[in-house]
C-alpha cells in the first residue's frame, strides 16, 4: 500500500505547518522580521544593514522574505521542501522583488553567481546543513561587507554539533525518519564561523519570555 510517509529530509518537510482549514489558507502577516518566532520578540532587518539583496535560507512559508521584498530589498528564497515552495510562491504572487526558488541551499550556491548583500536563514536551511559544507559556500555568495545572519533554537545543553531530530516531531508521520540538525552554543558559533573567514561575529542566546521554555541563539558575521 503507498505510503506517504517521508523517506527524504525535503519530503519530511513538506509536512510542515500543514493547512487543515476550509476554502484557500490565508497568507500569514509580513508586518516584522522575525528571527525568533515569537511575534514582537528580539531585534529585526536592522540585523542585516540596508542590503539591496538577499537571500533567504529555508523560507518556508516566506513572511521575512515578504517583508523585506516590501521594505524594497530584491530576494531570492530558497527552500528544498516543494511543498513550501508551491505555498509561499501562492501566498507572495504579488510581490514583485521576492522570488521563491526550488532547490537544497548548497546546490543553489554552489552554481549561483550573484553575490547578494545579505544572507540570512532564520529556524531555517543554516539549521539543518552541515556548516562545513555549507559556511564556504555561503562566504563566497555573500558582497564583500554584506552580513550573514541566522538563528535556530537554543540548544539544550550538552547536545551540540549534529543532532537527530525526532522523526515523528512532525504532525502527520506514521514513520520515523531521521534528520539532522547542526545546532552550538554562542561561542561555538563564533568559532566556526572564523575559521570560514566571516568577521565581526556576534552570536547570543535571546531568552524565550516564558522561561520554562528554550530561546533564540542568533548569530550575524560579516563576509571578509
Ligand atoms: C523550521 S522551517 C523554518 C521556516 C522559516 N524560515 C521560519 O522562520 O518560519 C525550516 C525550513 O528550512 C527548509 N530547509 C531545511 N533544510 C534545507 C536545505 N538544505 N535546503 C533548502 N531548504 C531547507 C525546510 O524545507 C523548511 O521549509
Amino acid at each position: 500500500m503507498f505510503s506517504a510517509a517521508p523517506t527524504t529530509p525535503a519530503e519530511y518537510w513538506d509536512k510542515y505547518k500543514p493547512y487543515r482549514g476550509e476554502g484557500d489558507q490565508l497568507r500569514p502577516a509580513a508586518g516584522a522580521f522575525d528571527w525568533t518566532g515569537i511575534p514582537g520578540h528580539g531585534p529585526g532587518a536592522e540585523l542585516l544593514g540596508n542590503p539591496a539583496t538577499a537571500l533567504d535560507l529555508g523560507p518556508a512559508e516566506g513572511e521575512n522574505a515578504a517583508f523585506l521584498a516590501r521594505q524594497g530589498v530584491r530576494v531570492t528564497a530558497v527552500d528544498f521542501s516543494s511543498a513550501q515552495v508551491d505555498r509561499a510562491r501562492r501566498f507572495w504572487a504579488d510581490e514583485p522583488r521576492l522570488t521563491f526558488v526550488h532547490a537544497e541551499a548548497c546546490a543553489f550556491l554552489f552554481k549561483e553567481e550573484q553575490r547578494f548583500d545579505a544572507i540570512y536563514s532564520t529556524w531555517g536551511a543554516v539549521w539543518f546543513t552541515d556548516p562545513e559544507k555549507l559556511l564556504p559556500l555561503v562566504a563566497a555568495r555573500l558582497a564583500r561587507g554584506g552580513v550573514f545572519g541566522f538563528s535556530h533554537r537554543e540548544p539544550v545543553v550538552g547536545q551540540y554539533g549534529a543532532q537527530q531530530m525526532g522523526g515523528k516531531w512532525l504532525e502527520g508521520r506514521e514513520t520515523e525518519l531521521t534528520v539532522l540538525r547542526w545546532q552550538y552554543t554562542a561561542e561555538q558559533w563564533a568559532d566556526v564561523l572564523k575559521r570560514h573567514g566571516f568577521m565581526s561575529v556576534r552570536a547570543e542566546e535571546l531568552p524565550n519570555p516564558d522561561r520554562a521554555a528554550l530561546g533564540t541563539l542568533l548569530v550575524t558575521a560579516t563576509a571578509g
